[in-house]
């Protein structure tokens, strides 16, 4: 209810400017002033890496990858939970209140799957092998109604990992417990997703960084054989397979995970994160009239602070749920990961506001 007042609001701004409209360029955004680092989101008794937010009702539903609580002695301990999800308070205006809340009963959010490794919470097997089930992207809302139901999406992939290195080398991603993509094909959403005027948009990267897109009614979104595949500058209800050069889109992202919204502001589809191998907080964007492209080269236009540890900043994010629809604004997060102590890892979560010229 809260959400669809500001909502109201906004079309009301939007009005008594019309001329800004003409102005706004989005392939060449240019960040205005200096970014300011609004502070440290976190849920006090949690320990953990990789969060997203999307909007449910009127709060930011946070999912986050590894979780561990902390010891006596503020060290993260045993056991880990491969996902955990949080809410954080919006602020009126814009923003996010900096502490998450919510209860994860000790288990992880998103359920792991029977037969992998799922006696335990991480999905560690007992050969030191892992399923660990990270999301790239949070849940891609699909619906929201009136009677305060909101529905979203997640594909992740099933990898089967030793160390860091995928057994399992083009993972599945699977719906609901069950195999949606199979293991050989190309990932679509576990990259990530947009939600536009009732179509359902979602990308998927490939191993060795080809990024492909997917799309398919919001009502049929659980209906693969509604999918339909950007290949060859065209829509086809042919899935394209794992390396078909004919799908790969150009400059869709940096190469990184990363987030992909639709700007209301822009009119524009956006996507910024991280470039591929990279373990710096070095945030770059593109941008796209189209789903479809063409997207604009990717360029840097933050920096962050990177953590002290071996993977010192990663899952770059942007938060578009935490914005008015119609601002000129964006919140980032990223993992920072810092070493503490005998070399444990701690995990920040940093939330950025950048705001744009145009
Ligand atoms: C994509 O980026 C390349 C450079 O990496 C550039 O040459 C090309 O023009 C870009 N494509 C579009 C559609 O802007
Ligand atoms: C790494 O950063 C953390 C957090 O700022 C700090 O406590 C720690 O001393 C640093 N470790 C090293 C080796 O610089």
């Amino acid at each position: 209810m809260k959400f669809s007042l500001l909502a109201a609001c906004l079309v009301h701004i939007t009005l008594a400017v019309p001329s800004n409209q003409e102005k706004r360029d989005s392939t060449k955004p240019v960040v205005k002033g200096t970014p300011q680092v609004v502070g440290i989101l976190a849920d006090p008794s949690l320990n953990r890496d990789s969060c997203g937010s999307s909007l449910f009702g009127d709060r930011a539903l946070w999912v986050c990858r590894d979780t561990q609580h902390y010891d006596s002695d503020g060290i993260p301990n045993l056991p880990i939970f491969t996902s955990s999800a949080s809410w954080s308070d919006l602020v009126t205006g814009g923003g996010s209140q900096l502490t998450m809340y919510g209860d994860n009963q000790d288990n992880s959010f998103y359920p792991l799957v029977p037969g992998n490794c799922d006696d335990n919470q991480a999905g560690i097997c007992s050969d030191g092998t892992r399923y660990p089930l990270w999301a790239n992207a949070p849940p891609l809302v699909t619906s929201s109604d009136s009677s305060g139901t909101t529905t979203g999406y997640t594909w992740i992939s099933n990898s089967h990992i030793s160390g860091l290195s995928d057994l399992i080398q083009h993972p599945s991603a699977e719906l609901i417990n069950q195999a949606f993509w199979a293991e050989n094909d190309i990932p679509f959403g576990t990259y990530g997703g947009v939600v536009q005027d009732d179509i359902v948009y979602i990308w998927g990267q490939a191993t060795g960084g080809s990024v492909n897109l997917a799309r398919v009614p919001v009502a049929n979104v659980e209906d693969k054989s509604k999918y339909e595949f950007y290949v060859n500058g065209g829509w086809t209800t042919t899935q394209p397979e794992l390396g078909d050069g004919a799908a790969t889109m150009e400059n869709a992202s940096a190469g990184g995970q990363g987030t992909y919204y639709f700007s209301n502001h822009w009119k524009s589809f956006v996507w910024i994160g991280q470039a591929s191998n990279s373990v710096s907080a070095d945030f770059f964007i593109t941008t796209s009239p189209a789903p479809e492209g063409p997207w604009t080269e990717p360029v840097k236009f933050y920096s962050g602070v990177n953590g002290n540890y071996s993977l010192g900043a990663y899952t770059l994010q942007a938060n578009p749920a935490l914005s008015l629809p119609d601002s000129n604004e964006i919140y980032l997060t990223y993992t920072k990961t810092d070493a503490v102590g005998d070399n444990v890892a701690l995990y920040t979560t940093p939330l950025i506001l950048v705001e744009w010229e145009i």
